[in-house]
């Protein structure tokens, strides 16, 4: 059985890292627009630097949470895929592979002159700091307004879905939160979130629960089947 498993913040709340839009629209006490945009980063480069370099600070100081570690045990029986719209690297940790990032990865950064020139990076990155081409490095993250190459891999990924489970996203930022609709007419979907945006219908379960308790629930609804 294929399954398809979209995830968002809410997932890594558990392990102590902040969601977006749970503290009124400031991401660790920031406007999104001035730390996620190419303006912002053009802006203020440092500034922008430096949130992603606490970002990738406080990122080695958590581990994956009981829903990452259940998702990751369920590929062992189960043709899973993880579409994550996180940045983190929890998934990974937690065991699962398959994991696609839809909005970059912060353990990695690329140049701001040279889109194909990535590379892993756990540590801090300053203004400065040049690629061999001389131009900035930059966190390999998608910013708003930037194009989501990673979609082309994803859409084909839930069209082929039997199960497509979705856990902590608020289903706000497109084109992530139009993924769903590429399941198949068959395919059963469940929705993990405390504060749901979405209501349970014929095939779509809705479980209001934190991650940590509801993705056990989703494993133990889909069973064997
Ligand atoms: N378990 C499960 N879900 C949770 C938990 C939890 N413990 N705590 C909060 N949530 C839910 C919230 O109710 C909310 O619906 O997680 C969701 C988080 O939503 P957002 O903060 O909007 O995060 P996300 O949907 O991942 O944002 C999408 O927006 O800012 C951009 O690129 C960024 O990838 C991000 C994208």
């Amino acid at each position: 059985m294929n399954i398809a498993i979209l995830t968002g913040a809410g997932i890594s709340a558990e392990s102590g890292l902040k969601t977006f839009r749970d503290s009124n629209g400031l991401w660790e006490g920031h406007d999104v627009m001035e730390v996620a945009t190419p303006e912002g980063f053009a802006r203020n480069p440092g500034l922008v630097l430096e949130f992603y370099n606490q970002r990738r600070r406080q990122l080695l100081e958590v581990q994956p949470n009981a829903a990452h570690l259940a998702l990751a045990q369920l590929q062992a029986t189960h043709n899973v895929h993880i579409i994550t719209q996180n940045v983190d690297d929890l998934h990974e940790r937690a065991g699962s592979k398959n994991v696609l990032h839809l909005h970059g990865e912060l353990l990695k950064i690329r140049s701001s002159g040279n889109a194909i020139d990535i590379k892993h990076w756990g540590k801090d990155i300053l203004v400065g700091d040049l690629c061999e081409k001389g131009y900035q490095w930059r966190p390999h993250i998608v910013w708003f307004g930037e194009a989501v190459p990673a979609m082309d891999e994803a859409i084909p990924i839930v069209a082929k879905a039997d199960v497509v489970i979705i856990v902590g996203t608020s289903m706000q930022v497109y084109p992530a939160a139009g993924l769903m609709q590429y399941a198949p007419e068959h395919a059963q979907l469940y929705f993990v979130d405390p504060n749901p945006s979405l209501d349970s219908n014929a095939r779509l379960t809705v479980i209001a629960e934190k991650a940590g308790t509801g993705v056990e629930k989703v494993i133990e609804m889909i069973g064997d089947f």
